[in-house]
């Protein structure tokens, strides 16, 4: 069956990681995937989770299914920690996946099957793996501005022109915080202006919420989402648990539903998951549900996702202060501004090429740079490539 077959293409993102693991020059730097890394390059196992794992090893007897939705007592907390008091339990139903990425795919599935026609509006630039899965799906897509690449800010007159046109019932696809790639967001007042937008359009907010506590802190993160699901009737959710909790491979993701008709919609979740997968994982869903049920465990886990934010943003400041010593302008003061791992560095793919090439230095073919990925070791170094291939 596959001997005529031409795989698909890794998209940029997963194409780079390999391209990295390949280099063996030992002072490479790995500006590509969204992944933390601490001031001194690791990628570490939080303490909480730690300490979570340790007791569930200790007390867990049994490793038999929970249920088709995963258990309850995570999406409860999931539930509390996206939307805090902005709607009633009663109307937010969820369901786990294995990781965001599955909860992107469950929420534009349902969608999909139930709305055969409905356009999925999507932010120019986003995630390579939103219209991947969207076309996947065989669904209807169309972008929206979002970026004014010349300040380096949101395009918010541009955002909001083009999605006037989406129509009853079409998904605006949007990111909850730290926008990846731009690490632009909307602020309050932006996104008012996108519930009223769907108010008066009926088109539904689709939010995916990867990097909660990246950006202003758990609380300033979730203020946007919650505002559309205070506002709306319906809110689809897509949350991941890889970044906030560290737990990336585990595969930790939900759904939430802002709906009148819960039962419904958690019906169609878990059939939805029979089929694709059946049961989601348990294990790393469990270390979060013990995490934010424990008031030890949750202060421990929120200082230490703090501390990671402070890093990033740390980072920031810091690579624009190289660059505006290196270039002897504010050309990348924007860099400290932006929000979460992520930013639009502004290199064409040729520039991009030469940074790794020549420097060993590993952006996303659109320029995207993890900020997560600097040191302080590597920041002088990275300023002075950036400055020379960029000038
Ligand atoms: C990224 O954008 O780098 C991360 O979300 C990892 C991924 O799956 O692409």
């Amino acid at each position: 069956m596959f001997e005529t077959v031409t795989p698909p293409e890794p998209d940029k993102i997963i194409r780079l990681m390999g391209m990295f693991a390949a280099d063996p020059r030992v002072d490479k730097v790995d500006l590509g995937v969204g992944v933390y890394r601490s001031p001194e390059g690791k990628t570490p196992v939080m303490a909480a989770v730690k300490a979570a794992e340790r007791a569930i090893w200790e007390r867990q007897e049994s490793k038999g299914y929970v249920g088709l939705r995963g258990d309850p007592g995570f999406i409860e907390a999931m539930r509390r920690l996206i939307l805090g008091d902005a709607v009633p339990e009663a109307r937010v139903a969820g369901a786990g996946t294995p990781g965001g990425t599955a909860a992107v795919r469950q929420v534009l599935e349902s969608v999909h099957r139930l709305q055969p026609g409905a356009t999925v509006w999507i932010s120019d630039p986003t995630w390579p793996n939103h219209p991947a899965i969207i076309d996947h799906l065989g669904q209807k897509r169309r972008s929206y501005r979002y970026y004014d690449a010349a300040s380096g800010s949101l395009d918010r007159e541009g955002m909001l022109a083009d999605l006037a046109e989406a129509r009853r019932g079409d998904l605006i696809l949007l990111h909850g915080c730290c926008h990846n790639p731009t690490g632009v967001d909307p602020a309050l007042a932006d996104w008012r202006a996108l519930a009223d937008l769907c108010a008066r359009t009926g088109a539904i907010p689709f939010v995916d919420m990867a990097y909660q506590g990246f950006g202003d802190g758990l609380e300033a993160d979730a203020a946007g989402v919650r505002l559309l699901a205070e506002a709306l009737p319906e809110v689809f959710v897509a949350a991941s648990c890889s970044k906030n909790f560290g737990l990336y491979r585990e595969r930790v993701g939900v759904v939430l539903i802002v709906t009148e008709a819960k039962a419904a919609a958690e019906g169609v979740l878990a059939g939805m998951n029979r089929q694709n997968f059946a049961f989601p994982p348990d294990h790393g869903a469990r270390v979060v549900q013990d995490i934010l049920s424990d008031q030890t465990l949750g202060d421990a886990w929120r200082a230490e996702l703090e501390g990671m934010r402070e890093v990033m943003a740390g980072n920031r400041r810091a690579l624009a202060q190289a660059l505006r010593g290196a270039t002897g302008s504010d050309r990348f003061g924007f860099l400290a501004a932006h929000r979460g791992m992520f930013s639009l560095i502004g290199a064409s793919p040729e520039q991009v090429d030469i940074l790794r090439e020549k420097h060993g230095i590993y952006l996303v073919g659109d320029g995207r740079m993890n900020v997560a990925g600097l040191t302080a070791a590597a920041i002088p170094r990275v300023a002075a490539a950036l400055a020379e291939v960029l000038a």
